[in-house]
């Protein structure tokens, strides 16, 4: 019987040194020290044996189960510990290696450069006045002083919504809702960012919609000059310090008098070369001194204040400063074209 127990415990103990997982361990240890196990069975044979062998035997089978539940402890251990290892091996994060790269967004070149002029107004004390895409023809034309039968109507090829409403096709009705908001109280100072529609075929420089910046200036003491100053500090701050300014006569029907604003050729300096059409002048905006109507219009009294406004397209000023040859660029998203305005 004895001879029987230290076979058992040699078997099962090579068994238990031989096993790979914690639940094949378990596995063993229920099936060599539970209560059904060989040593349990060995035992209940002992009844039929001397005292003196029984205590004999009892010994050893103690000892035998001592030494299988001391060989499942070291191999538990064992197994523990490579299955930890084999965790930390496996989760390791190599902190060298290169991470993955983010795709960065960045203002479309219009906004940015609407952002830019804005940022530059607002430091001179301009407020950013905006106004709605659809118009009533009064505040689009009539409170501009143009009547209805006025022929400058007909040269503004528009979008009606019905008899009496559009697209704007200018961001000067800003300028009369603003002023009719102040109650005939100056000083009014706003810079109106937004779309406008004209009824043009699209080509490389018209497209049916497209962005203007409105000025206005309204106060006592308001003169050319301040236009003037405005403008040349605006186009330094566009287009580069060397940079300087020619007014030259022409006519809207909300200013008077009114100019067009040209901007010494950046390409050349001035001697004249193809982005200025060798006129050493490129033009950009268009301006004047409110006309009075305009002002008496919105509740103004245009014997005491006077004022100046300018207006340009954002399209063509983002085409000169970058050298864009077509305006349609700046509305097909492609990626090739917008990444180059980092
Ligand atoms: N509204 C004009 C246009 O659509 C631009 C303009 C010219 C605005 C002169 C002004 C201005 O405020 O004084 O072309």
């Amino acid at each position: 019987m004895l001879e029987q127990l230290k076979e058992l415990a040699q078997v099962a103990e090579a068994e238990i040194k031989a096993v790979g997982t914690l639940d094949e361990l378990n596995d063993l240890r229920v099936k060599y020290l539970g209560k059904k196990g060989p040593i349990q069975e060995v035992m209940k044979n002992m009844k039929s044996l001397t005292p003196e062998a029984r205590k004999h035997a009892g010994q050893i089978s103690n000892e035998v189960k001592r030494t299988l539940s001391d060989a499942i402890t070291v191999q538990k251990e064992a197994l523990e510990l490579a299955e930890i290892t084999k965790q930390l091996a496996e989760e390791t994060i190599d902190v060298t290696l290169p991470g993955k790269k983010t795709m960065r967004g960045r203002l479309h070149p219009l906004n940015a450069i609407v952002a830019d002029i804005e940022a530059f107004f607002i430091g001179l004390g301009y407020h950013i006045a905006e106004g709605a895409e659809v118009e009533s023809d009064r505040y689009n034309f009539e409170l501009l002083n143009l009547p209805q039968d006025h022929p400058a109507r007909d040269m503004q090829d528009s979008f009606y919504i019905d008899v009496h409403h559009l697209l704007r096709t200018h961001t000067s009705p800003i300028q009369v809702r603003t002023l009719e908001k102040a109650c005939g109280q100056g000083p009014v100072k706003i810079l109106c960012p937004g779309k406008v529609y004209r009824r043009d075929d699209d080509d490389a420089t018209h497209s049916h919609q497209f962005m203007q910046i409105e000025g206005l200036v309204v106060d006592t003491h308001i003169t050319m000059a301040d236009l003037k100053g405005t403008l040349e500090a605006l186009v330094k701050h566009l287009f580069g310090p060397e940079r300087e300014i020619r007014m030259r006569p022409s006519f809207f029907p909300f200013t008077e008098p009114s100019v067009e604003v040209d901007v010494s050729c950046f390409a050349c300096g001035g001697d004249g070369c193809s982005v200025c059409k060798q006129t050493g002048w490129i033009e950009i905006l268009g301006a004047g001194m409110v006309h009075p109507n305009v002002l008496k219009m919105s509740g103004f009294d245009p014997e005491m204040y006077q004022g100046f406004a300018f207006g340009m397209g954002v399209e063509r000023i983002t085409m000169l400063k970058y050298g864009v040859e077509d305006i349609r660029h700046f509305y097909t998203n492609d990626l090739r074209f917008l990444e180059q305005f980092k």
